[in-house]
């Protein structure tokens, strides 16, 4: 007898025993009740989770199927919000975005939030693969939620351009190139439209952050020459047309570069929506997010406040944050369709220290500014109680149409029979009041501090597993998942 035969019997053994364990262990949970919300329907029924994904959707399932039961009576049930635009452990002028992927992933799920995709950065001189080891070790051990990256370009080389081509097997399927931020993330003309000609052969989506980078410049160095160094001048310097005008410019560079499919991050304004919508009328596949601040404060908030004008520091982002007019036209796209969908841009950085370093001027304070905790029931109260949006349309903006954009469907950003059983148990009654005191994320100030809102999260599942229970985190550090994403389907 050959020495490797019993081994190989007694392997076989050891896979069908295994297999036995698992099924008697994968836990199966009965969530009985509660009212489903997909894109397309609401209805009441019974859900049962086997495992990790969502097995049987029915009436009155038998509680006998499951190791536990949860009552749902009147608790909503979501799919887990997917925000496609996060910054989390994010350098800039060597310091950090103050959320690594512990802290920034368990405010994402208190929020209701079960996935989300970060900017990996490639390094100048560097490689794209460099870029995205270097972010798979930052949530290495960490991620209580799962996560992919997208990979923004800084360097576009030869071998960078065969590197867009290899990303789809690396599990990426997006690029993002910065219009703005000139002498260090921002890329030229020449570097957008190569990029996009490649990414569109490619099965990969280009993302741009749209600012003409260096008409700001020119702006900036006119107001500091001015001595205006106070927060509102990062505003003042960042007008809409220069937003409307890089949107456009991009659009027609993805046009002509094989209608290279365009997914436009944190529009702000009428003049760039006007342009996006104007694309998607001549049948071009260009999409636009915001981002939930932008739903709730004007450039004024940059003002700060009487006893601390620094105070709008806070407010501080990229675009910055507009007008009146804006924010309505906002509204109006999230709730037409011209929006695809809503994302956080959560890019914390604490307003002491952090912040501080823009005392003396507005262009040495970081970009950026939180809202992974606050994304769900800021846009819940606002947009559903408030009666703008659907239940059904709030699930396609802030899960569905990520997911389907970001090659994550259907295993996420819906509730179906064999998708990840990633799901919110959402209470509609309950009361809310922001607090950075009583928020999850590791940032000192809330932009939402003291707004009152109705409507919050009070069990969440991560592939089946319960990792938010009323105020307690059930997940371990490690337990969240890198998900290889698929190229985009195209809405
Ligand atoms: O101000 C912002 N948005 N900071 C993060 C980087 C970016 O532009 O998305
Ligand atoms: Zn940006
Ligand atoms: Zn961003």
């Amino acid at each position: 007898m050959g020495k490797g035969k019993p081994k190989g019997r007694v392997r076989v053994g050891l896979r069908i025993a295994n297999a036995h364990l698992l099924k008697k262990l994968a836990m199966k949970t009965l969530i009985k009740n509660g009212r489903i919300v997909t894109a397309a329907d609401e209805y009441v029924a019974d859900l049962l989770i086997d495992g990790e994904t969502i097995r049987l959707i029915g009436a009155q399932l038998d509680p006998a199927l499951a190791d536990t039961v949860i009552d749902a009576t009147g608790l909503y049930v979501l799919p887990g919000g997917i925000d496609v635009h996060t910054h989390l452990s994010m350098p800039w002028r060597g310091i950090e975005s103050c959320d690594d992927f512990f802290t920034g992933q368990r405010a994402a799920l208190f929020g209701g939030t079960t996935t989300h995709v970060d900017f990996s950065i490639q390094p100048k001189g560097g490689t794209l693969r460099q870029a995205l080891d270097l972010w798979h070790a930052k949530a290495a051990g960490k991620a209580v939620s799962d996560y992919g990256f997208h990979v923004a370009i800084t360097d576009l080389t030869d071998a960078v351009m065969a590197e867009i081509a290899e990303l789809p097997k690396w599990g990426v399927t997006s690029i993002k190139m910065f219009m703005a931020y000139k002498d260090s993330l921002q890329v030229d003309d020449l570097t957008l439209f190569k990029s996009m000609q490649v990414a569109a052969k490619s099965g990969v989506l280009s993302l741009v952050h749209a600012e003409n980078g260096d008409a700001i410049e020119v702006l900036i160095a006119q107001a500091l020459e001015a001595g205006n160094h106070a927060p509102i001048y990062h505003a003042l310097t960042r007008p809409p047309e220069l937003e409307a005008e890089a949107t456009a410019r991009a659009i027609w560079l993805a046009q002509v570069a094989g209608d290279a499919p365009l997914f436009v991050v944190h529009c702000t304004c009428e003049g760039a929506l006007a342009a996006v919508s104007a694309a998607r009328a001549r049948g071009q596949h260009a999409y636009a997010e915001t981002c939930i601040h932008y739903l709730f404060f004007t450039k004024d908030d940059l003002l700060g406040t009487d006893d601390d004008p620094f105070n709008g520091a806070k407010y501080v982002c990229s675009p910055p944050l507009r007008e009146l007019h804006d924010q309505t036209a906002l509204w109006r796209g999230l709730r037409t369709g011209e929006i695809t969908s809503l994302s956080t841009d959560h890019c914390p950085w604490n307003y002491q220290e952090q912040k501080e370093l823009g005392r003396e001027s507005f262009a040495k304070i970081p970009n950026g500014a939180p809202g992974i905790e606050d994304r769900l029931y800021m846009l819940w109260d606002a947009g559903v109680r408030a009666g703008t949006l659907t239940p059904s349309r709030f699930v396609e903006l802030v899960a569905t149409n990520p997911a389907k954009l970001f090659g994550l469907y259907p295993k996420k950003g819906t509730i179906a029979v064999g998708s990840d059983a990633d799901l919110v148990l959402w209470d509609d009654a309950a009361k809310h009041t922001v607090r950075a005191q009583t928020h999850h994320s590791a940032i000192d100030y809330n932009l939402f501090e003291g707004y009152q809102v109705t409507g919050k999260p009070v069990k969440v599942f991560v592939r089946g597993r319960l990792v938010v229970d009323g105020e307690q985190l059930l997940a371990k550090p490690g337990s969240g998942q890198f998900v290889h994403r698929t190229s985009p389907l195209l809405l």
